[in-house]
């Protein structure tokens, strides 16, 4: 072991050559498993560490700070950080970073996905077909809603939200409607064909709803029984945004009794547990977060970090730091 080497925890099983490269720079302690350290696991893995890769899944707060003073710089897999408290970490002096970018156009993919296996019944006809209860051709078998044509409502006009407007508009025609703290500048509106609405109008008019709202205090059960009621009996919703956005028990009630007609949610309260109602609803499709997932995105993802970490502990410049204030600091 070299002196000037500094020491990192890998808080999570990540890809081999993500932890070999590191280990090249680091002294590594890698927890490579899926299933995340609990708080004092994580705390204890610390002491004596300078930095951390984490996923979006491990708390990251003032009391973790404060119980680890060596730590210097907290990097994430993750474009939500909903997980890590950035102010906690300025005021300690710590940098952190999350990786926003490399996963715009594979989470939008999925969230239209989802969207549309959501409008087309995709999941239910899939498990209607493998119970064996496909014996006929039926009219109105399995017939769901158009997606072509529709109007798109996206709640979180971030680079997520515009790449899945962008496929909305342009591959399928359809109206796009928007609801967001800024408005996105008027050429970017034109270019989409997009209009700013307020949220009451937006549930009002969106034919297909999708969530993709950073999860924080003001953003909690931004959608409850209150807001779906307005909503079309024809509508559906998507949420890929984070668990919490969405009240799931005023969802799975709605569901129930069809005042919406369909969700898809890839991400819920308090997961990996999922509200019991919902699992019983044929009307809706539940994925397991995974709308990042596919295998070049997540390396892209991973290698986002290292890059932050590397960059972080070895006086360069992190490429996504969320707080960058914390390196010029005298
Ligand atoms: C993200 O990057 O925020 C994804 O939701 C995975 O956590």
């Amino acid at each position: 072991m070299t002196a000037s080497r500094p020491a990192i925890l890998i808080a999570r099983k990540i890809f081999p050559e993500v932890v070999e490269r590191l280990r090249t720079v680091f002294e590594v302690d890698a927890h490579l498993s899926d299933e995340p350290l609990d708080a004092l696991a994580l705390r204890a893995r610390l002491q004596g560490k300078a930095g951390v890769f984490v996923a979006g899944t491990e708390p990251i707060n003032a009391g973790l700070l404060a119980a680890c003073p060596g730590l210097r710089a907290v990097c994430s897999m993750a474009v939500g950080y909903n997980n890590i408290d950035v102010p906690a970490c300025t005021a300690a002096g710590v940098l952190a970073s999350n990786a926003p970018g490399v996963l715009t156009e594979t989470t939008a993919d999925f969230g239209f996905a989802l969207m549309m296996a959501t409008a087309r019944r995709i999941g239910e006809a899939e498990r209607y077909l493998r119970a064996g209860h496909w014996k006929h051709w039926g009219f109105d078998m399995m017939a769901g809603a158009d997606v072509h044509g529709s109007t798109l409502g996206v709640l979180g006009m971030g680079r997520i939200g515009q790449a899945i407007a962008r496929r909305g508009v342009h591959g399928f025609g359809m109206s796009l409607i928007y609801h967001n703290r800024s408005r996105l500048p008027e050429a970017d509106e034109q270019a989409l064909g997009a209009r700013w609405v307020d949220l009451p109008s937006l549930l009002r008019e969106a034919d297909h709803l999708v969530i993709v709202v950073p999860y924080s205090a003001s953003s909690h059960h931004l959608i409850g029984a209150a807001e779906l009621s307005q909503m079309k009996p024809t509508a559906t919703l998507t949420n890929i945004a984070r668990g919490g956005v969405v009240d799931d028990a005023a969802l799975a009630q709605a569901l129930a009794r069809r005042t919406i007609a369909a969700a898809g949610l890839d991400v819920f309260e308090g997961e990996p547990a999922v509200h019991p109602d919902l699992l019983t609803l044929s009307n809706v499709v539940l994925t397991p977060h995974i709308a990042s997932a596919s295998l070049p995105t997540r390396r892209a993802m991973c290698d986002l970090a290292a890059d932050n970490l590397i960059a972080a502990l070895t006086g360069g410049v992190p490429p996504t730091a969320l707080n960058p204030e914390v390196l010029t600091r005298a």
